[in-house]
């Protein structure tokens, strides 16, 4: 779950973006929508703990997120899975290295049976002793979103998870999200302006005539302008 009151943040001591506030419950799923700029990275880096809000408070995952220093990152680590934008992966490290920073970050023992276990769900166990360089765009992808959720996160923070991608590739890498999401029982968050993105959970969220309810679907629009604190 995902619940913020009076969210203002900035990069770099520019003017604050003011947030509307957002409820989400957990295992439900928010669409962060907005133009370049608007705010969106911005609004995940505070919800990631990763950049602390100028003003408001914010709960994520039941944690009121007040803290900061060690512990907040082992929390962070346990409990955010983050796809970001650019993937990150670190390109000296394989596949299968580079998802064990994860428990490392989070203070966990190595658990080679669980990466494993978690590539091989994502379809990509065969690349697990690849370096990043070695993997298509999808494949890597793939690899980000294991370990976004190599730990069964409860929060799932995904930035322009189809920007660079075609649409059959963007349609897959969604299908994905959201069933990565629903399996872990994560409350996913996906910032995106694209068009996309945004007709695929509005399609999820529909009433689906075979199994019954669609996601749960809330959805925010942030506005360059608007925003401005004055
Ligand atoms: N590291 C940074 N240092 C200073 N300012 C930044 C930094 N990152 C972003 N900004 C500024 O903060 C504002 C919000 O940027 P943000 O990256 O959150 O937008 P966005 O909605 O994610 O855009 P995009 O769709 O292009 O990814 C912009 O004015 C941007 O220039
Ligand atoms: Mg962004």
């Amino acid at each position: 779950m995902i619940r913020t009151r009076g969210l203002a943040a900035t990069f770099g001591g520019g003017v604050p973006i003011r947030f509307p506030d957002v409820d989400v419950p957990q295992g439900g799923v928010l669409l962060l929508r907005g133009p370049s700029g608007s705010g969106k990275s911005t609004w995940l880096a505070v919800v990631a703990g990763l950049l602390a809000p100028q003003q408001g408070s914010l709960e994520v995952a039941g944690a009121p997120l007040v803290t900061n220093g060690p512990a907040l990152d082992a929390w962070r680590a346990r409990h955010v899975g983050f796809l970001p934008q650019k993937l990150h992966l670190s390109a000296a490290l394989t596949v299968a290295q580079n998802l064990a920073l994860v428990h490392w970050a989070a203070g966990l023992p190595p658990d080679p049976a669980r990466i494993e276990q978690t590539l091989a769900a994502l379809g990509v166990a065969e690349l697990a002793t690849r370096r990043p360089h070695a993997l298509s765009g999808g494949q890597a992808q793939r690899v980000a979103l294991a370990r976004a959720v190599l730990l069964a996160p409860r929060v799932l923070l995904a930035d322009e998870p189809t920007a660079s991608l075609d649409d059959e590739a963007a349609h897959a890498a969604l299908a994905l999200l959201l069933q990565t999401a629903t399996q872990a029982g994560a409350t996913l968050v996906l910032a995106t302006h694209d068009a996309r993105a945004v007709q695929a959970l509005h399609a999820a969220a529909a009433p689906d005539q075979v199994c019954g309810q669609g996601i749960f679907l809330n959805e925010i629009t942030l506005h360059r302008l608007s925003q401005l604190v004055s």
